[in-house]
């Protein structure tokens, strides 16, 4: 069974006349190590597709199944910690704590569960990804301190701490020049193709749709093969 799967999702928002109908049937099915990109003009519903990925949001009508599980049937708590196991979000907008290190900001996640890293094993992995994507001078730094394109390379690490099944990143290089969306870019497909998650980028960026492998438009509620 494919490790991510959307069928005939729909989503409606309640308004005060006629609910806004956003997604109308999207479907997409994606096994490990697959990428995917959505494109679609402003407020085709592009980041309403990722939250229902990500669980952050239920469908109104249709499924989803992450990892042979349909994460809507969990209760909340449930729910909490199947999203910070199986699921890595990168935003448009990096969401790191500014109070927080670099290598703080990275094991957050795994300091959700309550579990404690008894064995220094997600600090080993956060201090190997972070040298991997360059920073391994800037643990210490807060994000404040960092360019642009370093707190996108730290939210990427952070995406990726604790190897989540999905990858979703909205718009990751939105608020990048040119050279930094490059540099996340390359890192973001030559990080999934080590880690073998599913990776689905959502951009305006056709520089950026070509070194992921389908695209699909998001036109009308529905998501398209390009
Ligand atoms: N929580 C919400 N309540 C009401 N309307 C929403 C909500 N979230 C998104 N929308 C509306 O849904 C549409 C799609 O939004 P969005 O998914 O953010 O589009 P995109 O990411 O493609 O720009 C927009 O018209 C937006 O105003
Ligand atoms: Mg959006």
């Amino acid at each position: 069974m494919s490790k991510l799967i959307a069928r005939s999702i729909g989503k409606r928002f309640p308004t005060r006349g006629d609910d806004l109908v956003v997604l109308l049937d999207v479907s997409l099915e994606l096994d490990t190590g697959e990428s995917a990109v959505v494109m679609g003009p402003s407020g085709s519903g592009k980041s309403t597709v990722l939250n229902i990925l990500g669980t952050l949001e239920p469908p109104s009508s249709g499924e989803v199944s992450i990892d042979g599980c349909d994460p809507f049937s969990l209760d909340e708590r449930e729910l909490a910690r199947f999203r910070n196991r199986r699921i890595g979000f990168v935003f448009q907008e990096h969401h790191l704590l500014p109070q927080c290190s670099v290598l703080e900001n990275v094991l957050l996640p795994t300091l959700a569960d309550g579990a404690r890293d008894r064995t220094g094993e997600a600090e080993s992995r956060g201090r190997a990804l972070l040298d991997r994507v360059g920073l391994s001078d800037r643990l210490d730094h807060r994000p404040a301190e960092l360019s642009g394109g370093e707190r996108q390379r730290v939210s990427i690490v952070r995406a990726l701490i604790q190897q989540p099944v999905v990858v979703l990143a909205d718009e990751p290089t939105g608020n990048l020049d040119r050279a930094s969306a490059d540099g996340v870019a390359d890192l973001l497909s030559e990080m999934h193709a080590d880690d073998g998650a599913v990776l689905i980028v959502v951009t305006h960026s056709e520089r950026l749709a070509k070194r992921f492998g389908r695209r699909f438009d998001l036109v009308d509620g529905t998501l398209r093969p390009h």
